[in-house]
């Protein structure tokens, strides 16, 4: 309640109100925000456009929106608050005359302009001008955007560029919806409020980590997007390099975005680049063919809707990683990502190191490590798994693997676990800009990514094919069995 007081309403004009983006989630999370009352009374979501819609028929296909992808039961009172909220607006984004009619909706002395680019990037830089010539921009106003962020370092500068011609870096909300996840954020509790694993967070005691981001989804009708970009640059260049950095950093000074940014930043400048010359040693890409999906046939990559048969992109891969710095000398990460793998299970395993001496040669002819297994998706929770005497009078003490378990629904009943849009909305509305992503992160992830994906071209070899339905090619077993360790099953 205390917060509340403190926020400025927004006028939150929806560049792209119509699209993908906004129907399937923007609306849906403002829905549940609106739900959760933590919408300024007095904020105003604007939709705009290209089609000619008026206000009233634009509340109406947020209904439709709504009734299809929200999931839950459309509270009447919730909904009548939330549409009370739209309007619609249609411009058309190339023509800078068009922009003139914000005025009409805006009222920049009371409320603070976000203006979320829900459109393909290469409409910013027009809608960064048309706001900038319409005269509606103020120093406080606000853009929000989100990946792709180009397709390789140059062309992130690009857009970057255009953008920083009108808003200052202050001004820019990148997202990454992964940083809005509940159990993303939890890894810096994790890390940084329990002493227990602050002082084993180090090449002393881990031996290695594992992070799977897996989804049982295939292509979803976006071949021709996700084609142009793989796997590589569709899930590692962001999420799972995002992940990696809240894994590795130092201690950030406090939870202020400055500091936050500052050590993931060195944690990405540490990574060691991955080139022609080791290339084949550390990376696999893969491609589904056709298989099983919990017992139902489907399709392989290149006969998805749309497909070119001829494509050499990558639904796959795997990476090992290698971070050159004090903390993490000699403690590869393992990473890997694909679509239509057996299910959709995003974790991260901390393997600590295994002890020099076994005296329990009864139970274990060596002794299991212990594992920290950090689950971001499905069913959010954090398991250590130790080694515990069974119970008994046996001459000898036999011990076997358990583990200690803490479920979030179970253990945080009364909570609600937030979805990663609606929090970065909310975020990005109350302009707190620590869970974005600043430009030289960006340019850093996409420095280090833009190395593989030249090898790549370079090594000229075809992605490995894996049967839909699992946990793809052999390659990348092969790629961790080389060090002797074997990804979590
Ligand atoms: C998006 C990718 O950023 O993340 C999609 O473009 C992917 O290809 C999605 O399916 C996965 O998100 P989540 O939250 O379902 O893990």
């Amino acid at each position: 309640m205390k917060d509340k007081k403190t926020f400025k309403p927004c006028d939150l004009i929806i560049f792209g109100a119509l699209g993908d983006l906004s129907r399937r989630k923007l609306l849906i999370s403002l829905y549940r925000l609106e739900n959760a009352n933590l919408i300024e009374p007095d904020t105003h979501i604007i939709g705009v456009d290209r089609h000619t819609h008026t206000s009233a028929e634009f509340v109406e296909i947020a209904h439709k929106s709504l009734q299809e992808f929200l999931n839950d039961k459309l509270d009447d009172t919730v909904w009548k608050r939330f549409s009370a909220r739209l309007s619609y607006l249609k411009i058309d984004l190339t023509q800078m005359a068009e922009y003139q009619q914000l005025h009409t909706v805006l009222d920049t002395e009371n409320r603070v302009t976000v203006n979320y680019f829900a459109v393909a990037p290469f409409l910013f830089s027009n809608i960064c001008q048309g706001l900038a010539q319409s005269g509606v921009l103020t120093e406080e106003s606000r853009m929000v955007m989100e990946k792709p962020i180009g397709h390789d370092l140059k062309s992130s500068q690009v857009i970057n560029d255009e953008v920083a011609k009108v808003f200052s870096e202050k001004q820019v909300f990148r997202i990454d919806h992964y940083l809005g996840k509940e159990t993303v954020l939890n890894l810096l509790a994790l890390r940084f409020a329990n002493s227990i694993f602050t002082t084993n967070w180090n090449h002393n005691t881990i031996d290695h980590i594992q992070i799977t981001v897996g989804e049982d989804i295939g292509i979803e009708g976006r071949w021709e997007y996700f084609d142009k970009t793989g796997q590589l640059r569709d899930m590692l260049q962001n999420h799972l390099l995002q992940i990696l950095t809240f894994i590795a950093m130092e201690p950030p000074v406090n939870l202020e975005a400055k500091s936050i940014h500052a050590e993931k930043i060195k944690v990405l400048e540490a990574l060691r680049p991955i080139t022609l010359a080791n290339v084949d040693e550390k990376t696999v890409r893969g491609q589904y063919t056709a298989g099983y999906m919990k017992g139902k046939a489907v399709p392989g990559y290149l006969e998805e809707d749309g497909a070119n048969t001829e494509s050499t992109t990558e639904s796959f891969v795997a990476l090992r990683v290698d971070i050159d710095n004090w903390r993490w000398a000699g403690v590869p990460f393992y990473l890997r990502t694909g679509k239509r793998v057996t299910s959709k299970r995003t974790e991260i395993v901390i393997y600590f190191k295994q002890l020099p001496h076994n005296i329990f040669k009864d139970s274990f002819r060596e002794l299991p490590p212990n594992k920290l297994i950090i689950h971001l998706q499905p069913n959010e929770g954090v398991e250590v798994e130790i080694l515990n005497k069974i119970p008994g009078i046996d001459e000898h003490i036999k011990i076997q693997k358990t583990k200690l378990d803490l479920s979030f629904s179970e253990a945080f009943k009364k909570s609600r676990i937030f979805g990663g849009y609606e929090k970065l909305v909310l975020e990005a509305m109350r302009g707190n800009p620590t869970l974005f992503l600043s430009r030289e992160e960006i340019e850093q992830a996409w420095t280090w990514v833009d190395s593989i994906q030249d090898a790549w071209r370079h090594s000229g070899d075809d992605p490995k094919s894996y049967p839909a339905g699992t946990w793809g090619p052999v390659a990348s077993i092969a790629l961790i069995a080389r060090d002797g360790r074997a990804w979590e099953e």
